[in-house]
């Protein structure tokens, strides 16, 4: 038996392939999933989160989703364009750095208890090398959180996310954590509210 290769050639491949600065050079002060699906976010968030995290918000804009409570010790951001993360107010310092262009994240080791990646898994043609980053930076015990859900600019997005079905696309998101070695098994949950746009997480637990 075969089994099929996660990562065909061809499968980062992007329509744009333009340095994404370009892309990102206007803020775009918008959301990206209806506003059902982003509270399903807030509200999973609400049950991951504790009181006293320090959170990195990794392709970070205007909005993170994050509940009001419990209240977090640090929010750090990094995304593409410095007027929306200026104006994210729940950010408490943030970093405009292209990921698809240098992957190392500007962080010490062991310094974050969750890393959010929010509607922009898509955008990622080095996943393995930032998810090994995330793992670095993560204390052991910590989460990175992805959610995903089917929306998404496609001349920016990897061409497994504008070629393959829901499910192959979480079980690619699912591989990253796999492939980077340093998480448990991923956890994979759907909470797409009904009759929205869906939303779907995949969870990772930093192992020592
Ligand atoms: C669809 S938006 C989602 C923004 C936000 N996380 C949210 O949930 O609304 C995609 C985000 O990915 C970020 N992004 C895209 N390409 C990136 C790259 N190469 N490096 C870092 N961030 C990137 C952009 O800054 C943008 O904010």
């Amino acid at each position: 038996m075969t089994v099929a290769d996660p990562f065909p050639s061809g499968l980062f491949d992007r329509l744009d392939n333009k340095p994404d600065r370009f892309f990102y050079l206007q803020p775009r002060f918008v959301t990206h999933v209806d506003d059902v699906t982003i509270q399903a976010l807030t509200t999973f968030y609400g049950e991951r989160l504790f009181i006293g995290a320090e959170i990195l918000d990794l392709m970070s804009s205007w909005v993170s989703h994050l509940p009001i409570e419990p209240s977090l010790t640090r929010v750090a951001g990094l995304g593409m364009n410095s007027v929306e993360l200026a104006k994210n107010p729940r950010l408490d310092d943030h970093v405009v750095q292209d990921l698809n262009d240098d992957p190392v994240l500007p962080y010490v080791n062991d310094s974050f208890d969750f890393v959010l990646i929010a509607l922009s898994i898509q955008y990622l043609v080095q996943p393995l090398e930032v998810f090994k980053e995330i793992a670095r930076i993560l204390r052991v015990g910590g989460q990175v959180i992805i959610s995903t859900s089917h929306r998404c600019f496609p001349t920016k997005a990897i061409r497994a996310f504008r070629e393959q079905n829901a499910k192959d696309r979480i079980q690619l998101i699912a591989e990253y954590i796999r492939r980077s070695n340093g998480f448990g098994v991923p956890e994979l949950l759907d909470r797409s509210p009904k009759e929205a746009d869906p939303l779907w997480l995949i969870c990772g637990t930093r192992c020592a």
